[in-house]
């Protein structure tokens, strides 16, 4: 499989089957987001990978759709935005940019090992503030619920090319 050909098949999967995952799956996801770079090589960034309860209980209600209930993980995926670079001329933090350069590694990562995700920013950040520990100083950019798919991809809808490239 080629990038392109594992761009194609990644999608946002939005029903899961409910059995575990491999742990040489996890491994070889979490190396890959080990590796994704970050400007000044700040890494602001930490993972949790959540398959247990109470804590995917409190991920559901803070991300109340039945689809997600099914997926055997999600990993809450967080930035450190004190630890992330700050370019000097305008002040513009690049915490944002370092976690989803990240987590796209996870879910590319994950797609290439035959597993389902889906980015999640939808989710209600003061509920899971409240009740979901995070360690000092993270905040979650984004949930990614992970599981084997348990329907088939969608077709992907994209802008053409013209629309999006220029060229000067
Ligand atoms: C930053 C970001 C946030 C997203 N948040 C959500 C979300 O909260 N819920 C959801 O169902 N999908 C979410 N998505 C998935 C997008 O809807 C999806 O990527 C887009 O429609 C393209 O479809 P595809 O991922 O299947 O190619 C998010 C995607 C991104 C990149």
């Amino acid at each position: 499989m080629n990038f392109k050909e594992l761009c194609e098949r990644r999608y946002s999967c939005r029903a899961y089957e409910s059995r575990p995952i491999e742990a040489e799956k996890l491994e070889y996801i979490q190396e890959c987001v080990r590796l994704a770079p970050s400007a000044v090589n700040r890494q602001p960034w930490k993972f949790i990978l959540v398959s247990g309860q109470p804590e995917l209980g409190i991920l559901h209600e803070c991300y109340n759709r039945e689809w997600i209930r099914n997926a055997p993980a999600i990993v809450v995926c967080c930035q450190n935005r004190q630890e992330a670079w700050v370019r000097p001329c305008d002040g513009k933090n690049h915490a944002d940019i370092d976690i989803a350069i990240a987590v796209e590694h996870l879910v590319l990562a994950a797609a290439e090992v035959g597993l389902g995700s889906c980015w999640v920013c939808n989710f209600d950040a003061p509920l899971l503030a409240r009740n979901f520990p995070l360690p000092q100083g993270y905040e979650a950019a984004a949930l990614v619920p992970l599981g084997y798919p348990a329907v088939p991809a969608t077709e992907k809808k994209r802008k053409p090319t013209e629309d999006v490239w220029e060229t000067r």
